[in-house]
């Protein structure tokens, strides 16, 4: 069994710039779930698929292989035998996943992928449900969050520097809506494990989450 930290926690609340962080430090392998959901929605709207039929998306699972290599210690993610990690970041896919991640099928298809790369390294595994129900035994539970509007400015924030023209009202909304959609949702919904400690990063650096969570693990 390898070492296990848990991160959850809602978009935007910088778990992936900080789980990598702490796995550069810690020496662990930083694990993106959502990534995992990500590929299987550029599955769905490759073909075409609304995330509102269920049938369909449930039935597209079957033919869709979602894998996980690390290259320089970087997650890269294949989906049938393509490298699809540079399209995994847009809000399309983002809204895609977010959307089809409450489908039952959906989850039980990554479900097996994430326990197993748990189970064999030592891992900082970030995502919505890992502390809840993938990792319930993690060693270290963090549940990091971050008001609506500091969440909204990072994003923002992160699409100017990119020259991308962007809405600060449309993505708080967007915001808004996609913690509804995840904390609601019937199966594994986002909210904090009993035992997960709380950090709120509204108010504090990258250094200091970062410093913060570290001293909780080996
Ligand atoms: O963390 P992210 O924005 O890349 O995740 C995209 C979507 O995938 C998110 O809105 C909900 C879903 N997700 C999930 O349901 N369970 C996880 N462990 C990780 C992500």
């Amino acid at each position: 069994m390898g070492y296990n930290v848990a991160v959850d926690g809602p978009a935007g609340a910088g778990k992936s710039t900080i789980a990598k962080l702490v796995a550069k430090e810690k020496g662990y392998i930083y694990v993106d779930t959502g990534a995992m959901y990500r590929g299987l929605a550029i599955h769905f709207l490759k073909k075409g698929i609304s995330p509102e039929d269920k049938e369909a998306v449930a039935k597209a699972c079957i033919d869709a292989d979602v894998s996980i290599v690390y290259e320089n210690g970087v997650q890269q993610v294949y989906l049938n035998g393509e490298n699809i990690t540079g399209m995994l970041r847009t809000e399309e896919v983002g809204n895609m996943a977010s959307k089809t991640s409450a489908i039952p099928a959906v989850r039980e298809k990554l479900l097996e992928l994430q326990k197993t790369l748990a189970r064999e390294k030592d891992v900082i595994m970030d995502g919505r449900d890992i502390g809840t129900n993938i990792l319930p035994n993690a060693d270290v539970k963090i549940y990091l969050t971050a008001s609506v509007e500091t969440r909204a400015k990072r994003r923002y924030d992160e699409l100017a520097s990119k020259g991308e023209s962007c809405d600060f009202d449309e993505i708080a909304r967007d915001i808004k809506e996609r913690d509804e959609r995840d904390m609601t949702r019937e199966i594994a919904p986002l909210k904090k494990a009993e035992d997960a400690i709380l950090v709120d990063s509204s108010d504090m650096t990258i250094d200091e989450v970062v410093s913060k969570i570290c001293s909780f693990c080996n």
